[in-house]
């Protein structure tokens, strides 16, 4: 970790500055109510061909075009009448659409694919500094290709602070997962193409339309939106997961010691001895287990221990996006 990496605390002076070197085509770390963003200008092509080379990303591998605010969409994308309805209600939000691209954006922004995925971020920290640039930043998140997102901005120094000058600092991202991704460009067959803080039966109940489920790495789905690889989100140290309400049994079956920690979902009932044993919230609500969950896996992941032992979230409500990020995370 580079000391010349900055974690600049938002001000005025800051924001200007951030705006400045955005402008002069270099990359910015950036907080997002999900997880922090490397941002660049999307409209240049060499800016953004920095953010793949910083993460050590393909170049096949599209990137995300935050907007200030949902008018400035229509320069981006062909709009139809879903992607209207679900702007108007979850913009600015943890909500991605994707929609056919205009030639405005770059093809490198969107890795040679016809569409453009596009996100009005609510975070008050980016949206200020977006009021200040009169151009769209395309950003992933700040993390090297292919482990766990930062949710803070010294998980972005940690892993990224060799190749990077600053992290504008917004806190804790509140949500602690990445946008939920939504495949507009046919209006007869809208799809999920990542689940994420929004959950799916609140798009559908909008839309009064069931979504295709194309999420999994599986289907046909990674071949309209190829970051959705089979192994992602992956810390060094080795994943083991536990399904859902089988923690008790593991525990007593392989104890917690300096090589195996647990992850849980809740505080453990039993006081026992929890060294070595985690856990994401006190009673298990699903919000906060999403918050403290990349944050946690972070953190643990210089402690040495060889395996993390995880437990799977329930299959229900933001469940459904915590247990794809770990499966992920899990897969060889
Ligand atoms: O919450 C988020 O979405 C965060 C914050 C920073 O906004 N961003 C994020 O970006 O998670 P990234 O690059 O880590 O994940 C974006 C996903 C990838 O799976 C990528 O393949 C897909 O979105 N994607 C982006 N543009 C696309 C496009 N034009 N066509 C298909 N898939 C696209
Ligand atoms: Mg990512």
């Amino acid at each position: 970790m580079a000391a010349s990496c900055q974690i600049l605390e938002p001000s005025d002076e800051t924001l200007n500055f951030c705006a400045r070197t955005l402008g002069n085509g270099r990359l910015v770390a950036v907080p997002t109510e999900t997880v922090y963003g490397l941002a660049a200008n999307a409209l240049d092509e060499l800016a953004v061909r920095r953010i793949f080379e910083v993460k050590g990303r393909p170049f096949v591998d599209p990137l995300i075009v935050h907007l200030q605010d949902a008018s400035m969409a229509e320069s981006c994308a062909c709009l139809n009448s879903r992607f209207h309805t679900l702007a108007k209600h979850f913009w600015p939000g943890p909500l991605t659409v994707l929609l056919h691209k205009r030639p405005k954006i770059p093809s490198i922004v969107t890795a040679g694919l016809p569409g453009v995925a596009l996100r009005v971020p609510s975070h008050p920290v980016l949206q200020e500094l977006l009021s200040r640039i009169d151009f769209p930043l395309a950003a992933p998140s700040a993390n090297p290709f292919g482990y766990v997102s930062p949710t803070r901005p010294e998980h972005v120094r940690r892993t990224l602070g060799d190749r990077l000058s600053c992290v504008l600092d917004g806190g804790p991202c509140p949500h602690g997962l990445e946008s939920t991704i939504v495949d507009l460009r046919n209006e007869t067959k809208p799809a999920i193409l990542r689940h994420g803080p929004l959950e799916k039966t609140r798009i559908e109940e909008l839309l009064q339309h069931p979504l295709d489920d194309l999420s999994g790495y599986n289907s046909a789905g990674a071949q309209c939106s190829p970051g959705r690889l089979k192994k992602h989100y992956s810390p060094k140290t080795n994943i083991r997961l536990l399904e859902h309400g089988t923690s008790s049994e593991a525990l007593n079956k392989r104890p917690p010691n300096a090589d195996n920690a647990y992850i849980l979902c809740r505080r453990p009932k039993v006081e026992a001895d929890t060294s070595h044993v985690f856990w994401l919230s006190e009673d298990g609500d699903l919000a906060t287990m999403a918050h403290n969950l990349f944050d946690l896996i972070q953190r643990l992941d210089d402690v040495g221990y060889k395996r993390l032992h995880l437990e799977e979230a329930p299959e229900e409500g933001i469940g459904r996006a915590i247990n794809d990020r770990l499966r992920r995370a899990a897969a060889q």
